[in-house]
């Protein structure tokens, strides 16, 4: 397999930084060699399939580790995004396949960092690039081609938005087993591809591995993701997550995904001080098994029937306003991907800590919106912060060896 080189559009002068030039001249043409998966890895060799209708890394289970990094373009013209899309895509595909590096020799920079060893594993790493609406500006000549729903995210109440923490042009979202895989996936993206993007805003996040089984758990202590609607299932994943062209959808846009993101920070010095019964209530869940409250296991559905005026699972509980199970509500189901969060503390000495909340949808508005505005004034705003993220919209997959992200965009 193979790192492509620096793709035409992209000038090496613009790509390279001045200065850097060298360095990244080996990065941007280098090669990886695959090799089969070995018993002595220090990490395991599992890869997910890069090129498909779909991006990985959105149907795919999630990984332990997540790096999302929104990065504004200072590539100067079409041709030159084009070529950014190109180099993108070439890096992401050797990355996520793994292999060895080539040998640049002693007398320039090494052709990887090394973090990951002499031969790079895939360690399941995925790579998700979407875009944001900034990308339509008039930079590009790309208004007529923005998806229809794709907006900078709007304030929703009890938000407490840090501007440069939210939106970008673009959206990596690289998961990985390990940290150390995502962070050299990371760099290797960003030295391949300097001079053309820049970091705008980055939130690195962990999945809890099941405590003691079960949905993985949030840092509020409860699980989290138990009523996904199935991945397996793949006309409904059709109908919920994939975007299609039409109506008033641009052609391009097949296959692709709405990507919303929220920072959201717990207040867990206050959580920590409510009794469970309370916590339960705000959730409509119990907290160790997952259960609703009109249940015994993580699994059971929730019946609102039996409790219609909120005696069991309270009408303003998170489950029961996000999803409350009406027919109108199945169509409104999001695909949630979140991810833990540790910032360390704040300049208070408080944690600084939460939910990297993430979905995945057909329709932005038919769906995330819709949820959104009815936990408005959810019980839980009281212990929640959303200070970051934006909307974007996750690119179709990469069809074959010719293709590359963003190919129907911008060509
Ligand atoms: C820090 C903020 C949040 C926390 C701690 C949180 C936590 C939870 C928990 C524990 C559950 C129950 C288990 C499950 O089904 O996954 C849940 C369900 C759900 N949450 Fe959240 N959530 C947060 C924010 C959001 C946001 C921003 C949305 C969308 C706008 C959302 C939408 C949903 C949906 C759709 C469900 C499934 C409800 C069902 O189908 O029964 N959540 N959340």
């Amino acid at each position: 397999m193979r790192r492509e080189p620096t793709a035409p559009g992209l000038s090496r002068r613009n790509l390279l930084g001045g200065a850097a030039a060298g360095a990244v001249a080996v990065a941007a043409g280098s090669t990886l060699l695959p090799r089969p998966a070995s018993a002595t890895d220090a990490a395991p060799s599992q890869a997910y399939a890069f090129e498909g209708a779909h991006q990985q890394g959105i149907l795919t289970p999630s990984q332990a580790q997540a790096v999302y990094v929104a990065l504004d373009v200072t590539a100067g013209s079409k041709k030159e995004l084009a070529g950014l899309f190109r180099e993108i895509t070439s890096t992401a595909r050797a990355l996520t396949t793994g292999g060895t590096p080539p040998d640049a020799g002693l007398g320039a920079p090494p052709a990887d960092s090394g973090v990951l060893g002499p031969v790079v594993p895939s360690d399941g790493l995925t790579i998700t690039a979407s875009v944001g609406a900034s990308l339509f500006d008039d930079r590009f000549g790309l208004a007529a081609s923005k998806p229809a729903r794709l907006r900078r995210m709007e304030d929703f109440p009890n938000d407490n938005l840090d501007r440069a923490m939210c939106d970008g042009d673009l959206l990596l979202q690289i998961c990985g087993h390990h940290q150390d895989t995502t962070l050299h996936a990371l760099r290797e993206i960003t030295r391949a591809t300097r001079g053309a993007m820049q970091v705008r805003w980055r939130r690195d996040g962990f999945h809890s591995p099941p405590r003691p089984a079960g949905s993985s758990r949030n840092l509020m202590g409860f699980r989290d993701g138990t009523a996904n609607p199935s991945t397996g299932d793949t006309s409904l994943m059709d109908e919920l997550v994939w975007t299609r062209s039409g109506a008033d959808e641009p052609a391009w846009v097949d296959g692709g995904s709405y990507h919303v993101v929220r920072q959201i920070r717990m207040l867990v010095e206050f959580w920590d001080r409510i009794s469970i019964r309370e916590q339960e209530n705000i959730f409509g869940r119990r907290r160790d098994s997952g259960a609703p409250l009109t249940g015994s296991k993580e699994k059971d559905v929730p019946d609102y029937a039996a409790d219609p005026s909120g005696e069991v699972i309270q009408m303003d509980a998170h489950i029961r306003l996000a999803n409350p199970r009406t027919a109108h509500a199945k169509k409104q189901q999001i695909l949630r991907r979140g991810y833990n969060y540790d910032a360390g503390t704040d300049a208070n000495g408080n944690l600084d800590m939460g939910l990297i909340f993430t979905c995945f949808n057909a329709d932005l508005e038919r769906q995330f919106v819709a949820i959104q505005k009815r936990l408005a004034d959810e019980p839980l705003v009281d212990y929640v912060s959303p200070v970051g993220g934006g909307y974007f919209f996750a690119l179709p997959g990469v069809r074959d060896h010719q293709d590359w992200l963003g190919r129907r965009l911008l060509t």
